[in-house]
């Protein structure tokens, strides 16, 4: 009984862990990204996936960033920057490329 409940656990951590990872930067996003955002590194991609994160997911789930153009991504920033009061220009920088390399 006691090893089914673990194992039932590790499902659920399991799950809940692949269910966010494909929003994470893979190196294979990194031909479109650069495609949309001339001279954007793997690194910014992941730094902006990791404010995204951090930022962003307080008050709803993450948005897939395939749920929106760039063009859709743009007012849709303005509005959640002041609602997530971030006021750092790199910062709001980082998300929003990241956003738009992975957008629609
Ligand atoms: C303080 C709470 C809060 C934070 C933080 C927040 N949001 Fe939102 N978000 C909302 C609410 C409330 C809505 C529902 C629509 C509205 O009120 O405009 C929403 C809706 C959205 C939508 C759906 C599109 C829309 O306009 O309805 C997207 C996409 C989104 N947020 C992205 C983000 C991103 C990106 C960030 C980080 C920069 C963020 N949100 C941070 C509260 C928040």
């Amino acid at each position: 009984m006691k090893q089914l409940v673990t194992i039932f656990a590790l499902i659920i951590f399991i799950s809940a862990c692949t269910t966010t990872q494909h929003l994470q930067p893979a190196d294979a996003d990194l031909f479109l990204a650069q495609q949309r955002i001339p001279g954007i590194t793997m690194t910014d991609l992941q730094r902006g996936y990791k404010m995204y994160s951090l930022n962003c997911s307080g008050c709803h789930r993450l948005h897939d960033p395939v749920e929106y153009t760039a063009g859709q991504w743009k007012p849709i920033l303005d509005k959640m920057f002041v609602k997530a009061r971030l006021s750092d220009d790199r910062q709001k920088q980082l998300i929003s490329n990241y956003l738009v390399a992975k957008s629609k």
